[in-house]
Order: C-alpha cells, then sequence, then structure tokens
C-alpha cells in the first residue's frame, strides 16, 4: 500500500500547494525506485492548479473520486497530469462544491483508491488545504501530516490553538513555517509542542514556477543554490525516511571546476589526445 502524506493549513494561504509540489519535485532519487511522489490536489474548498496552468481538470481528482467505490477504481496515475515541475500531480476543478464532495468520496473507506494495490510502495502527498470539517476525515487518513504556516506570532497562534487537534489527527506532525520567522526553532518547538520543523525561505522565483508564473526550471544551472530547494530536499528525505542529503559547499562545487580534462595542460605536457 502507498504511503500518504497530507500538507495543510490552519489558517489562511501560507504555501500549502506550492510546498507540497516542491516536496515532490525534490524527492529523494534513493527511495520509491527514484519515482516521485504523484501530488494529489485534494483542496475541499477548490483547486488552484489547473487555472494555474490552463490545463483541463479532467482527468483528474473528479474521475478518480467518481471511481472510488468501483471494485476497480481508476489507476492513480491516470487520472495525473504531469506539471512542468515535473511532478504528476491529480488536479481539480475551482469549484468548491465539486471538490468538497469528491473530497469526501476519496477519504471515504480510508482513503483506499489513493493507497491503491498492497503491491504500491511508493508515497503519494495529499494537498488537503485548509483543515476543515471536510478534510478531517483524509488528514486523518494519512500515515503523516505536514502542517504549513506562515512564521509570524499571528500564523503561529493559529497552529497554537489547533495544537490538540493536529496531536490528535497525528501522533507525530511535522511544521514547515514558510518565509520569514523571528522565532527560533527551539522556541516554536516548545510552545507549540512540536518535535519537527522545517523552515522553508520565501523564494520569488521558485514560487513563480510552482504556480505557473515562470516556465523557468526550478533548477536554475550553475553553481547557484536556492536555500528553498535545500530546504525542500530535508524536507522530503525526512518524510521519507532516508539521510539529509550532504550539500557539497563552495569547496564542492568549485572542485567541479577543475574535474574534468584540461586538453591544453596535456597539450603542453604531451599527453594524450
Ligand atoms: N516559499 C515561497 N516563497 C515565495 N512565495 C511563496 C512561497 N510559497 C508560496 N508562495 C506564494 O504564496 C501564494 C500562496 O501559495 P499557495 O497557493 O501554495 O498557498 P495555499 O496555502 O495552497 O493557498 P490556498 O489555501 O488558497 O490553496 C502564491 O502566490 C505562492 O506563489
Ligand atoms: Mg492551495
Amino acid at each position: 500500500m502507498r504511503k500518504l502524506v497530507a500538507f495543510a493549513s490552519v489558517k489562511g494561504s501560507p504555501g500549502v500547494t506550492s510546498s507540497t509540489l516542491l516536496t515532490a519535485a525534490v524527492w529523494p532519487a534513493s527511495v520509491d525506485r527514484g519515482v516521485r511522489p504523484i501530488v494529489i490536489e485534494a483542496d475541499a474548498a477548490g483547486g488552484d492548479l489547473a487555472a494555474r496552468f490552463s490545463y483541463s481538470y479532467t482527468p483528474g481528482l473528479l474521475d478518480l473520486a467518481a471511481s472510488a467505490r468501483l471494485p476497480q477504481p481508476e489507476p492513480l496515475a491516470s487520472t495525473a497530469q504531469e506539471l512542468p515541475c515535473g511532478v504528476r500531480t491529480v488536479i481539480s476543478p475551482a469549484d468548491t462544491d465539486q471538490c468538497t464532495e469528491a473530497v469526501r468520496l476519496v477519504a471515504g473507506y480510508r482513503a483506499a483508491v489513493l493507497r491503491g494495490d498492497p503491491d504500491y510502495r511508493d508515497t503519494v502527498l495529499v494537498d488537503t488545504g485548509q483543515l476543515s470539517g471536510e478534510s478531517v476525515p483524509l488528514v486523518a487518513a494519512a500515515d503523516e501530516l505536514v502542517v504549513v504556516s506562515r512564521g509570524g506570532a499571528d500564523a503561529l497562534a493559529h497552529v497554537f490553538t489547533r495544537r490538540e487537534q493536529l496531536n490528535e489527527l497525528a501522533s507525530s506532525w511535522t511544521l514547515a513555517v514558510v518565509g520569514g520567522c523571528p522565532y527560533p526553532r527551539e522556541e516554536i518547538a516548545a510552545t507549540l509542542d512540536v518535535e519537527r520543523i522545517v523552515f522553508l525561505p520565501w523564494d520569488v522565483r521558485s514560487a513563480a514556477v510552482l504556480c505557473g508564473r515562470s516556465l523557468k526550471p526550478l533548477r536554475p544551472r550553475g553553481f547557484a543554490r536556492r536555500p528553498l530547494l535545500t530546504a525542500a530536499e530535508r524536507l522530503a528525505a525526512q518524510l521519507a525516511g532516508v539521510a539529509i542529503p550532504e550539500r557539497p559547499g563552495l569547496g564542492g562545487s568549485l572542485a567541479r571546476l577543475s574535474a574534468g580534462r584540461n586538453p591544453v595542460a596535456e597539450l603542453v605536457s604531451g599527453g594524450s589526445r
């Protein structure tokens, strides 16, 4: 059975959809046979990705939900479409009523339609949007929960007031803090009673790619490192249960400059051509 990881917010639009897509995009190649997780846009308030990428919402969540009760439901992959960032995504229409009903159907039977056959071992990331009466059964059916919040006192106060519900929904959940945050990790951990915290830096360039506002590659060529991608790699490694990737740092990057053959030096020294 597949492992389900739910991504949710408690208030506002802190970046759940973007963070879910990004986590799938940087998923460690060493797990799930190198196959990136499928993302499911299962926000009961309505989807955004169809409009953001000018995609049709079918195939998508409505097709998956409609087949949830059939003895042979639609295979998850056949309801997914690949976004330009390389992530296969089951997208939704913007319509709240349609999405609410679809989320209800998918969450029924403990989301069996998402988990697939017993032989499946890969991971599915579910963007459940803002925690609500409609989304709670889907979040409860997941194996892990990532709560996405902005880092100000106002945003974190809402996570604080929901912490008992979050602890009931998931034995251990991860807090992903998007953008600037004036509080150190230890202070947030102690106040919100959460062990796992990941800071996802503000990054307009990457966010534009994830929202369909830019068609640039997520990873820029060359030596530039985007802190958001590095942070998301850590989150993905944590969720996948593998070692957090080592970054070579400046020394490692510069070492690559001299790693190749130097034909000029070979010519001067009379070496091979
Ligand atoms: N790390 C980031 N850096 C810069 N902008 C970001 C980041 N994450 C998200 N954003 C921006 O924040 C806005 C909201 O993001 P997104 O749609 O992912 O939020 P959401 O929580 O899914 O919202 P909703 O609840 O409305 O579905 C978008 O404009 C997105 O580009
Ligand atoms: Mg969203």
